[in-house]
């Protein structure tokens, strides 16, 4: 098993990043020793150059990112931790792969539409074409799986087609270059929703802080944040069918089973009957215990900035190693010529 997978570093970690990914990312380094497998995560720079940015702003979002998913369990000794930058591979495979990738499959991604928005003709090309880079990052890897929230789904499933066309139009059968990697979407927080909207997923770009919970929030924003975000007057049901046509009160429902590690079923028998004005104090300090250890550590990791390049630094040299065979194949099965 290899398992690969990044986080833009554009802003701060989120609950929903955390709960749809991060965790999975610890689990998954956690349990894959035993098996004889690794893991690769890393922070998708070059990503975020698809949407305008503050230079001064992306290297120190890069750093704290590291901070970030270190604080969350993210172990660089055991894991590989690097940002895209260090690894040139990534560029290199994407071009590779933009002969192979089709205009059909790119127009159909669902998140260029929702990031383009009604610019689609001011969109720059990197949004357009950032899903071939997504599977640069994971086929140049050879990953066999990729632990992502549900809205990553459709950027793996074109990393799948991509690799697989690539497979059939340059290599014999019984020598594909690419592996086709499996998702891996946590069958509880796949998609945590806005504290503002539960119809929009909780998202670094949406403007108000308030629809997210950051993971360096104080208890004090966290508890306010869970005390003002969206409800309905109704009080919770005893039964999950119940929370249908209330997208926000399942979506804090969600967010508690997923914190406590149990199901639905079980927060509403424990919650049947209340109305948000117990629910949602639970809830507050249930995120406050959880999330205070990591934004302890958090804090403590951002300061030291010698210390995380160093992360960076030894990460990206192992992955520089891990990519070099997969990219040289590539480049071979092409044709490309190389001295
Ligand atoms: P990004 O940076 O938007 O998010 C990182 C991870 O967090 C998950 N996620 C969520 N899960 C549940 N609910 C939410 N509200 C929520 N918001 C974000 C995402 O699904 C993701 O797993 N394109 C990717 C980064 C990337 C990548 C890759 C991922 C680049 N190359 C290769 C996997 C493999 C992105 O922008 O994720």
């Amino acid at each position: 098993m290899r398992i690969v997978s990044g986080i833009q570093p554009t802003g701060n970690l989120h609950l929903g990043n955390y709960l749809g990914a991060i965790r999975n990312w610890v689990r998954m380094q956690d349990a894959i020793e035993s098996d004889g497998g690794d893991c690769l995560f890393f922070l998708a720079d070059l990503h975020a150059l698809s949407m305008p940015h503050v230079p001064a702003e992306l290297a120190s979002n890069t750093r704290e990112m590291v901070a970030a998913l270190v604080a969350c369990g993210i172990d660089p000794d055991r894991s590989t931790l690097f940002n895209q930058a260090q690894v040139p591979a990534h560029a290199e495979l994407q071009w590779l792969l933009n002969g192979t990738a089709r205009m059909g499959w790119l127009n159909r991604m669902t998140q260029f539409k929702d990031k383009s928005g009604k610019n689609r003709e001011g969109a720059s090309i990197a949004l357009f074409t950032y899903p071939v880079l997504q599977a640069a990052d994971v086929l140049l890897y050879q990953a066999t799986h990729v632990p992502v929230g549900e809205d990553q789904k459709q950027h793996l499933e074109l990393a799948r087609d991509i690799a697989q066309k690539f497979n059939n139009d340059f290599c014999a059968e019984d020598a594909p270059v690419f592996t086709l990697p499996d998702p891996i979407i946590p069958p509880d927080a796949a998609r945590i929703m806005s504290l503002r909207d539960g119809s929009a997923k909780m998202s670094k770009s949406d403007p108000s802080d308030m629809s997210r919970i950051n993971l360096t929030d104080d208890a004090d924003t966290i508890m306010q944040k869970v005390r003002k975000a969206k409800t309905d007057p109704e009080p919770l049901p005893g039964e999950a069918a119940g929370l249908a046509g209330r997208p926000e009160a399942a979506n804090l429902v969600g967010i508690y089973a997923a914190l406590a590690e149990t199901g639905t079923a079980e927060v509403l028998a424990e919650f049947a009957g209340k109305g948000f004005g117990q629910f949602k104090p639970a809830l507050g300090e249930l995120l406050v215990a959880k999330l205070a250890p990591i934004n302890a550590r958090f804090v403590e990791l951002r300061q030291d900035r010698g210390a995380l390049d160093a992360i960076l630094h030894k990460g990206a040299a192992k992955a520089r190693a891990l990519a070099a065979p997969t990219l040289d194949a590539a480049y071979a099965a092409l044709g490309l010529v190389r001295g």
